[in-house]
């Protein structure tokens, strides 16, 4: 049986990143569970501010129509963001609204959302982990008939989260990111 194919998106091109330090321990536990993952980094996809006159003229950018296509390449998707101002950061929702607007051949605009598991997590040196930014990227998801699963994992204080060898050193951490990694793989794999 060919391998469960998850891609992962940090919301964050920062260096030292806590999301993306958070993103690479949620891909060893994938790769734990013989997930074939992909980690992808948004600035790879440079995209300008959405712009309704800017697509009218030119059709949505190359790098928005590549990010779709490597999202429906993937059997599910583990989202790993900021929390900016109690919401998500530009650079993920300006994807997210770009993806959207893509219609490849044969497709409906945004099709690549629909019914495609999506696993979302935040990270932040805050005592609510970025919690509030996950229901709004949950509602965001949901507008786009995306399959968002239940489990999901708010790191507080994640900028001491971590032992001395970069694992999550506190029980609950752990268990919290387990609980999200195995529900994403069983949704993955009943939607494959
Ligand atoms: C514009 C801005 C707004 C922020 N708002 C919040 C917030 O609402 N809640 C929070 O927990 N952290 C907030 N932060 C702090 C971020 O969580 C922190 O910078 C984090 O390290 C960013 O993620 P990264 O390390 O993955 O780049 C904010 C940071 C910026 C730059």
């Amino acid at each position: 049986m060919p391998a469960l194919k998850i891609l992962v998106i940090p919301g964050s091109t920062r260096s030292g990143s806590l999301n993306a330090r958070l993103a690479a321990a949620a891909i060893d536990e994938l790769v734990r569970a013989d997930v074939d993952v992909t980690r992808l980094s948004l600035g790879d996809f440079p995209l300008p501010i959405y712009d309704g006159d800017l697509e009218s003229a030119s059709g949505v950018p190359k790098h928005a129509i590549n990010l779709k296509r490597m999202i429906g390449a993937h059997h599910g998707v583990l989202l790993v963001t900021p929390e900016y101002n109690s919401s998500l950061p530009p650079l993920l929702k300006n994807a997210i609204d770009w993806v959207s607007r893509v219609q490849d051949e044969h497709e409906t605009r945004g099709e690549v959302f629909r019914g495609r598991p999506f696993a979302i997590a935040a990270a932040s040196a805050g005592r609510l982990g970025g919690s509030r930014c996950l229901q709004a990227l949950r509602l965001v998801l949901s507008a786009c008939r995306a399959l968002v699963i239940p489990n999901q994992l708010a790191l507080s204080f994640a900028d001491d989260a971590y032992d001395e060898t970069d694992r999550l050193k506190h029980a609950a951490d752990k268990e919290a990111l387990t609980a999200m990694a195995r529900q994403l793989i069983d949704v993955a794999q009943q939607m494959k």
